[in-house]
């Protein structure tokens, strides 16, 4: 069993790679989700409609014990199932100014983030690089590109997993594994819905916010044997925000 795993499955950019990797066939979907239960059985059960398979697994990413006991049960349960695909979506913000930025709030927006991807990338690699194919997909932002004000810990947490994106793909080409970011500007979901898109889209040259299946379609390409030759890249999805 051929298995694709999508951090933060259960809503927004994450729900909607579920649903193209599930239109695609090629995968089993391991929807990974944090707390909002109602949320990941909605994903799974649109997975299902759409004639895929999948499963629901529930952990926190940014808690190492918990992440990796969740895993470790996980393959062991499905001792012949090949994980080929990881997409590391699961983030949140937690927006101010840094003046009066709470360590807290720096800490909880790192974590998800950086330590996500660490966790769960960290428990697949090898097998991926024994079984000599893989795509690591690392969900970013345009503010881990540029930076924005207002958002110092999450710019942070970007940037810092664009490096950590060019590193490990270095590492890891010669297996025929790849490591690629995408870079989404103002995207319609949970995360945004209190942004005002009106006011906003004076600055997007596409003068709209995006639509997570714009991003999704990017995520099933790069998590395709398409794109076999990228690697190491950022890829911008923003409306002509930056590039
Ligand atoms: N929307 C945008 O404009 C935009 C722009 C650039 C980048 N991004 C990035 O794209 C990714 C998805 O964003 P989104 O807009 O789809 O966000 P969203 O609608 O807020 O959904 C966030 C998803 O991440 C999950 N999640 C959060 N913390 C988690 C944790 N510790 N462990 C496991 N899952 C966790 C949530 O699970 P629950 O349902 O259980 O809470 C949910 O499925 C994020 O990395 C975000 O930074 C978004």
């Amino acid at each position: 069993m051929k298995c694709a795993i999508v951090t933060g499955g259960s809503r927004g950019i994450g729900r909607a790679i579920c649903i193209k990797l599930a239109e695609e066939k090629n995968y089993h979907i391991l929807i990974n989700y944090a707390s909002n239960e109602t949320a990941a059985n909605e994903t799974l059960a649109k997975v299902k409609e759409l004639g895929a398979t999948g499963e629901i697994l529930k952990f926190d990413v940014g808690n190492t014990e918990e992440t990796q006991a969740v895993l470790t049960e996980w393959q062991e349960n499905n001792p012949d199932a090949v994980v080929e695909v990881i997409v590391n979506n699961a983030g949140i913000t937690r927006d101010g100014l840094f003046m009066w930025m709470q360590k807290e709030d720096w800490n909880s927006v790192i974590n998800t983030s950086l330590d996500g991807f660490f966790n769960v990338t960290n428990f697949f690699i090898q097998k991926l690089l024994r079984n000599k194919y893989g795509r690591i997909i690392n969900m970013v932002s345009v503010s881990g590109v540029k930076g924005t004000a207002g958002q110092t810990n999450y710019s942070a947490a970007k940037g810092a997993l664009v490096g950590a994106t060019k590193a490990l793909a270095q590492e890891v080409a010669k297996r025929n594994v790849t490591v690629n970011a995408v870079a989404p500007g103002f995207i319609k979901t949970d995360m945004t819905q209190e942004f005002n898109e009106e006011e906003l889209k004076a600055m997007i040259p596409a003068n709209r916010f995006g639509e997570a299946e714009e991003v999704a379609d990017l995520v099933a390409f790069l998590a395709s044997r398409k794109s076999s030759y990228i690697t190491g890249e950022v890829i911008n999805i923003n409306g002509g925000i930056y590039s």
